[in-house]
């Protein structure tokens, strides 16, 4: 709603416009600059979109200088500590918190969905045994367009509703079919009377020839891991679900260039190089020299797992994740040197002016590899464990914007190439 107005004026043409201020429920005044190219001619330049909202939303609300996190109004705090996966999925789909007969029917539709045609299994099994598991849910869950794309009516909600539920189930299949394939150890199906975590830890680790019992403990962990990832408003790979959905694409397209966009270091990527980072630091003697490569504007190092674009003060899921690495390295009775060294690297680097200065603060990735790792799961496997949680949001958000009038995303440029000038015919040049 606008409740007042900005006035901007063109100097050199001394014409001014009034530019409508939109508040949310919630966050900052943001101005609505539509009408600016029509009638001043301007466009606006924000690189990295550090300051423009790309769309309305009611699904996610972030606060970044409070640490606030929430899911259509929730606390990541309560749901962290109240909810389990499967609820918080249905909140970030529906926008309410279920029933009991609501979340037993919305269970029931996704068990319904968990196995795969048989025929994507020969997808994953074309792959080389180590490709990359992120190369591996990009390309098989974009080729579930190729199962799925006649059925789908892009105008029907219901069916809307269906492809995200569908996307949901698949995920964990999809990607423990990938760890399999790598390891050679045959499919293992979705057991459906496990719920969401445990039926992913069944598929990843059962083999046929062993009881495989689950450990609650690694079942809470990795609960609690989809939950802090499950949503975050409008990151890149978001952003790029969003932007790829505007045109029309097939959802399951729109979900796999999400996939993509995670991969990178900078946003979920960020989970495995974290390890990696511990890896190369190598004992705690080594932790100033990294802090100091970290703040040495001539080296490309950067702290992984630290800093956000919009959390300054901390990350609620870091403090979150923190604690819980801690509980579950005692529930496990394991210790891991990496704890110790990504402890003392936070201390350094919290107790210095450079990281103060620029607000820089551990985020989701810092500690969440150290879960996973204690649960067994591979590095490689990390960006694809967020890929999973962060699939109900992207669902959430793909189904939201599909719900509503969108136009197609395409922002514009400022053009430094050349000006207009004459082809030369190649013997001419
Ligand atoms: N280590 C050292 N310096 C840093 C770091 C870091 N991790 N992050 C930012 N800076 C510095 C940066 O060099 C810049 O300094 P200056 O102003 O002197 O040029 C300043 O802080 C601002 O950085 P920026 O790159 O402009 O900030 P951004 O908002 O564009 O980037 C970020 C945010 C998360 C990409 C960045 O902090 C980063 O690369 N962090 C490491 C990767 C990481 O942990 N990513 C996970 C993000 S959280 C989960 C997710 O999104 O998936």
């Amino acid at each position: 709603m606008s409740d007042h107005h900005v006035i901007i004026k063109d100097q050199s043409s001394g014409q001014s416009l009034e530019l409508p201020v939109i508040r949310g429920t919630e966050g900052e005044p943001t101005l609505d600059i539509k009408s600016l190219p029509a009638s001043l001619g301007y466009f606006t330049y924000d690189p990295g979109f550090s300051s423009t909202a790309s769309c309305t939303s009611d699904i996610t609300f972030i606060d970044g200088g409070q640490g606030i996190l929430r899911y259509r109004g929730y606390p990541i705090e309560q749901l962290a500590e109240k909810s389990d996966f499967s609820e918080v999925a249905y909140l970030l789909l529906y926008g309410e918190l279920p029933s009991v007969s609501e979340l037993a029917a919305y269970n029931d539709e996704i068990t319904n969905h968990t196995m795969v045609h048989e025929q994507l299994n020969t997808f994953i099994s074309g792959f080389h045994y180590d490709a990359h598991p992120m190369a591996m849910m990009a390309g098989v869950v974009g080729s579930l367009a190729a199962f799925y794309h006649d059925k789908m009516d892009m105008d029907s909600s219901e069916h809307r509703f269906l492809s995200a539920k569908r996307m949901i189930a698949k995920m964990p299949t999809i990607a423990a079919a990938c760890f399999r394939h790598h390891m050679g150890w045959p499919t293992a199906y979705p057991k459906n009377s496990l719920n969401f975590a445990e039926r992913f830890l069944h598929m990843m680790f059962s083999v046929p020839t062993e009881n495989y019992e689950i450990d609650p403990v690694a079942a809470k962990a990795l609960d609690l891991l989809f939950i802090l990832h499950a949503d975050h408003e409008q990151n890149a790979s978001t952003s790029t679900v969003r932007l790829v959905g505007s045109t029309g694409a097939n959802p399951y397209a729109c979900i796999a260039a999400g996939i993509s966009a995670l991969w990178g270091p900078a946003h979920g990527g960020a989970n495995e190089s974290v390890i990696n980072m511990l890896n190369d630091i190598g004992d705690m003697s080594q932790v100033g020299k990294f802090v100091a490569r970290a703040k040495d504007r001539d080296d490309p190092f950067r702290l992984m797992g630290f800093g956000h674009r919009v959390y300054k003060n901390f990350d609620p899921r870091a403090s979150i994740i923190r604690v819980a690495a801690h509980e579950v390295l005692q529930a496990l009775g394991t210790s891991d040197p990496q704890m110790d060294l990504a402890l003392e690297l936070e201390r350094i680097a919290l107790e210095d002016d450079y990281f103060i200065e620029k607000k820089l603060y551990p985020n989701v990735d810092f500690y969440s590899g150290i879960i996973y790792k204690a649960l067994g799961i591979p590095m490689s496997m990390f960006t694809v464990m967020f890929a999973i949680a962060r699939t109900v949001g992207w669902v959430s958000q793909w189904v939201e914007q599909s719900e509503t009038p969108t136009r197609i995303g395409r922002p514009r440029q400022v053009y430094n190439g050349p000006s207009e000038r004459d082809y030369v015919p190649i013997k001419s040049r």
